[in-house]
């Protein structure tokens, strides 16, 4: 049965032409969409944790881990970020409530290089950040 989907996924894509170009609204769209579903009634709700967490903390968690990609103030102009397609997001004006910036921070979004740091840092860390994301927001 575990093999079912994936077999049927083959068999559906098989000898089909390259997908077209994919416009990146609509592909970041889809993520925040596909974030949204699996955080669910939380989206729009206070996120447990993160008032509590020290933003001192997520300063230096940021600093060191999100910087190169994200900037300095989280515009997206960090020195990493000409080479990167799709590009960072502002996370001065980013849509995403705060449940679906942290949702984003640990499920990272594949296809890209905004990894999964869910699997990379402690929670205590995952909430610092999350909570110093506030103080960069427009
Ligand atoms: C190697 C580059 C890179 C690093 C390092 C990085 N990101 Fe990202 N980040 C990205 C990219 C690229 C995207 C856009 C992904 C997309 O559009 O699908 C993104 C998207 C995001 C988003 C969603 C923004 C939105 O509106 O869609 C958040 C929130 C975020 N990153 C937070 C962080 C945090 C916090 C860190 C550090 C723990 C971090 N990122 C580290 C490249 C990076």
């Amino acid at each position: 049965m575990r093999l079912f989907v994936p077999l049927t996924l083959l068999v559906a894509c098989g000898g089909s032409p390259p997908s077209p170009p994919v416009d990146p609204a609509a592909r970041r769209a889809a993520w925040h969409a596909a974030l949204q579903a699996e955080v669910g009634a939380g989206w729009d709700q206070p996120v447990p944790g993160v008032d509590a967490a020290d933003p001192a903390v997520g300063a230096e968690v940021y600093a060191k881990t999100c910087r190169g990609c994200h900037g300095d103030r989280g515009a997206g102009d960090g020195p990493r970020a000409p080479a990167l397609n799709p590009p960072p997001g502002n996370l001065r004006t980013t849509a995403l409530p705060e449940a679906g910036r942290l949702a984003a921070i640990r499920a990272g979004s594949p296809g890209t290089a905004m990894a999964a740091y869910g699997k990379r840092l402690p929670d205590d860390q995952l909430l610092a950040v999350t909570r110093y994301l506030r103080e960069l927001r427009d």
